[in-house]
């Protein structure tokens, strides 16, 4: 059977590995606290904690940031996907069934942003042998929270970068606060694309930084939701036909 149908159940395995270059584009298996659907036997880790089948991560608590390529059958993906939704911290790597009910539900309406992959991933056997055939469908890294969207949109895996909180951008603009308009300042002042590393010098003496001690999460968080767009490694601009 060709991997395209390899989430399905008519594929005879739910167990269907993470390739370790991808997670540790991610941030590596340590900086995740919990996978709660890895494999039995994994034979390399994903997290700092997984539960199996056998613990049933549904069932579970879960704690901090979260990685989740969970079973992809159709009976259970929407439980899963919910879980992370409701979680809030995290990455899951999924199909990008953009059309599907659970996709509206836990994605488009829950996550901060995806990074849409270029071409298929190739996943590995339950004994860590990368499968021959491609995946047979493209996959979508599903960011929770806004430190996990800017992982993702900083990472070096190849893709196209969606930021979802653009919404608020649009509805409540206010209540991302100034926060976003020190951060076009800085760039604006620059009058080229700067590097995240440059706002927070940049920043890192200004009254509200001063303020508070969350600051240069605030200024990645301005980022998600303001008028920025990345061109990767973390290096952001103006966007392209912004509303400011
Ligand atoms: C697509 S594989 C991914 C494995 C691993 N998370 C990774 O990223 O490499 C999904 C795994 O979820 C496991 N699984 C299925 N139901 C589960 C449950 N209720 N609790 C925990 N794990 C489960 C399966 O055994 C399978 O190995």
């Amino acid at each position: 059977m060709a991997i395209g149908s390899h989430h399905s159940a008519r594929a005879g395995t739910e167990t269907w590995l993470t390739p370790p270059h991808v997670l540790d584009a991610l941030g590596g298996a340590d900086s995740f606290d919990l996978d709660p659907c890895a494999a039995l036997n994994q034979p390399w880790p994903t997290a700092r904690q997984h539960y199996t089948v056998e613990e049933n991560g549904l069932i579970r608590p879960w704690r901090g940031r979260v990685w989740m390529n969970p079973p992809y059958s159709n009976s259970v993906i929407g439980r899963w996907m919910g879980r992370m939704a409701e979680h809030g911290q995290g990455i899951a790597l999924i199909f990008a069934r953009t059309e599907t009910q659970v996709f509206h539900e836990t994605v488009w309406r829950g996550a901060d942003a995806l990074l849409f992959l270029e071409g298929r991933l190739h996943f590995h056997d339950a004994a860590g042998v990368r499968a021959n055939a491609n995946a047979g469908a493209p996959s979508v890294f599903c960011a929770y929270g806004a430190a996990d969207a800017d992982v993702l949109a900083s990472c070096d895996l190849p893709g196209a970068f969606v930021p979802l909180r653009l919404r608020s951008l649009i509805f409540g603009f206010a209540s991302v606060g100034s926060w976003v308009d020190e951060v076009a300042k800085v760039i604006e002042k620059a009058g080229e694309a700067v590097h995240l590393d440059t706002l927070y010098r940049a920043l890192a003496d200004s009254p509200k930084a001063q303020r508070n001690r969350h600051w240069r999460e605030k200024v990645r968080q301005s980022l998600q939701r303001g008028p920025f767009e990345p061109l990767g490694d973390g290096v952001w601009q103006m966007a392209q036909g912004r509303l400011l």
